[in-house]
């Protein structure tokens, strides 16, 4: 399968939040690595958790962000992250019990979801995050 492909269309221009999805682009393809060499089960599961936690971790962060600089899309984006903890936390108990074909399905919807993802929701917080970091540098001035 091919790899996550890290593109800078994908940078919604805050570094900790780039750099937290570079991470979770990193901990993918470590894991398709894994599963391409034949490792044992444990190890797989336990990259699969790391992706696990990174993306709680990640959407945790992301949602405070958010919070903080009064974004108005707050509500769709946090259910947004959800459905997808969710149904990674689904392909893990799947990964766990070794169904056949999980590896490669597990990873192809968490791809499409971090494509249309950054490309859209997260992009769409940016201008928000922004305006509040401009004010935040206008009002240490002042
Ligand atoms: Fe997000
Ligand atoms: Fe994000």
């Amino acid at each position: 399968m091919a790899l996550f492909d890290w593109q800078d269309t994908y940078s919604v221009g805050i570094e900790k939040m780039d750099s937290q999805h570079r991470k979770l682009f990193e901990i993918a393809n470590a894991f398709l690595a894994a599963f391409e060499r034949g490792e044992p089960r444990a190890a797989l599961v336990a990259i699969f958790d790391e992706l696990a936690a990174h993306t709680v971790s990640h959407f945790a962060d992301e949602e405070r962000l958010m919070q903080e600089c009064g974004y108005a899309g707050f509500d769709r984006h946090k259910l947004s992250h959800e459905k997808l903890v969710e149904r990674v936390l689904g392909y893990k108990r799947r990964i766990e019990s070794v169904e056949p074909g999980v590896e490669t399905r597990a990873m192809n919807v968490i791809k499409t979801w971090l494509n249309a993802h950054l490309l859209g929701m997260d992009r769409d917080y940016r201008d928000s995050v922004m305006r509040w970091e401009a004010g935040k540098t206008a009002a240490k001035l002042a």
